[in-house]
């Protein structure tokens, strides 16, 4: 039996994206850059991929979310040298390596398996992936005998006037029998401080073993990210991909152009989406629902049929048939139920309300636990901070708080009780009574036209 194990090729800086992070971290669709060739190597059937890490290793290990086994090269020598790290690594059985590289973030995974089939059936000793591009620049080129068999790859940097015209490129995408490759990579020439894989095809080829190539149909899902341009064009792309998705399964996007995705969302059928809508991380929303505009949902799941309008959801579950905005902000730790109605200018942060409770206007719940059919007035502020420590609130079913209040934590109002409008609460209200906590009012007869008579 023959034994493929994928290798992740993503040690290097990405010095050509000018950034202060490696190039592996940055993000597409909302996923980091290696983490999306990681999910293609596992969705094409692979084993868990050993990913070579350098530059920053501990902030790329630490996105790999465990999914991967981890190979540092001590130093950035070059792809070929990258390989050779892993191969020290990958179990004693494997036959052939799956190699990728880290900075390919569309890859199908039906390209790896398709690599691995048509390396199974052309017994040779490598094969590469090649496609064709209008504008090769900054590829290595790959170079075909009067045979039509690959020769060699040739780095940019490499190529003379006439090698520099070939629109054949490398993908940086192959597979490679484990059999004497180390001994293959461990004599390739250096180019300053480097050694190329790509140099181990003439290598091969000098030995007299075959190489050979597959052609990728579409090329722009094997582009290489090595710039902020490329990104950005690696973004369109992916993003175009998700729309069409969500298409296919039965979600209304009204203006596709102003609409973003991250690659990892699902949406169920039915559910529509308003222009101006940020659909972030894993966010999982329902069917039938009304997203937008101007939205922003964050790893949050949504029930069926809820509405939100021009409003903001981080890290919180809103469930079925609740509405939310316009102009409210869900903080990380919100759990709504089923009914629930939040109105506009309202924020919560680390709070669960029941089934069908509202809270229509210019309200703050922080820390709250807030029973089913509860009605928190306008201007409700749970003062949960005393300016070092968080405090608790309990709200019990069907309790009304009225307008303008303060509920100062740690708090219980019982169930069915009433909290009076403009009241600052600092004790427990037991179920079923009202607290009153301002000044009585007082009228003062007449006393406006006096001052009147005064003034004049
Ligand atoms: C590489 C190929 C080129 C191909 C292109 C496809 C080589 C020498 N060149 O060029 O033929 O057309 O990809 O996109 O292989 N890396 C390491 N350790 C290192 C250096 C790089 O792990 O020491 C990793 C990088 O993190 C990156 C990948 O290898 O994920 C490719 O390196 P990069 O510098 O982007 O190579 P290219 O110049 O794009
Ligand atoms: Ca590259």
């Amino acid at each position: 039996m023959m034994t493929t194990n994928a290798v992740i090729l993503a040690a290097g800086r990405g010095t050509r994206m000018r950034s202060g992070w490696a190039k592996a971290l940055h993000e597409l669709g909302g996923m980091a850059l290696v983490c999306h060739v990681e999910r293609a190597v596992l969705k094409a059937g692979l084993a868990k991929p050993w990913v070579v890490v350098g530059f920053q290793a501990e902030r790329v290990e630490e996105v790999l979310d465990q999914r991967a086994h981890v190979v540092v090269q001590p130093e950035l020598r070059g792809t070929g040298d990258a390989l050779a790290c892993a191969l020290a690594k990958v179990p004693a059985d494997t036959d052939s390596v799956v190699v990728l590289v880290g900075d390919c973030p569309l890859i199908p995974p039906s390209l790896i398996e398709a690599l691995v089939e048509h390396h199974r059936t052309a017994g040779a000793r490598a094969t590469i992936v090649t496609t064709r591009l209008d504008d090769p620049t900054g590829y290595g080129r790959v170079v075909r005998g009067i045979d039509g068999q690959v020769a060699a790859i040739v780095e940019e940097s490499e190529c003379d006037d006439s090698t520099r015209q070939i629109r054949e490129i490398n993908t940086g995408i192959g597979i490679w029998q484990t059999e004497g490759l180390l001994e293959v990579l461990d004599r390739l020439p250096w180019h300053g401080e480097e050694r190329y894989l790509t140099d181990a095809v003439a290598a091969l080829i000098a030995e007299g073993h075959a190489v050979a190539a597959m052609t990728a149909p579409e090329p722009d899902l094997v582009m290489g990210i090595n710039t902020r341009r490329e990104l950005s064009r690696a973004e369109a792309r992916l993003r175009q991909m998700t729309l069409d998705r969500l298409f296919d399964q039965g979600i209304t996007i009204i203006d596709p152009d102003t609409t973003y995705v991250d690659a990892e969302v699902e949406i169920g059928c039915d559910t529509i989406l308003y222009p101006m809508s940020f659909l972030r991380g894993k966010s999982r929303l329902g069917r039938g629902c009304r997203i937008g505009p101007m939205t922003t949902i964050v790893d949050s799941k949504l029930g069926d049929e809820v509405t939100i309008d021009r409003s903001a959801i981080e890290h919180s579950v809103v469930g079925s048939h609740s509405t939310v905005g316009p102009f409210s902000h869900l903080r990380a730790g919100t759990h709504l139920d089923r009914n629930v109605h939040v109105g506009n200018f309202v924020e919560f942060k680390n709070t669960r309300m029941g089934i069908g409770s509202k809270a229509g206007h210019h309200s703050y719940l922080g820390d709250a636990t807030v029973g089913s059919n509860v009605n928190i007035g306008a201007g409700t502020v749970i003062v949960n901070f005393d300016g070092r420590d968080k405090h608790p609130t309990f709200i019990g079913d069907d309790a009304f708080v009225g307008c303008n209040t303060n509920l100062v934590a740690p708090l219980e109002i019982g169930s069915g009780a009433y909290v009076a409008a403009g009241s600052t609460i600092t004790q427990n209200v037991p179920a079923d009574s009202l607290a009153i906590a301002r000044n009585r009012q007082e009228n003062k007869s007449g006393w406006a036209k006096a001052r009147r008579s005064e003034v004049r």
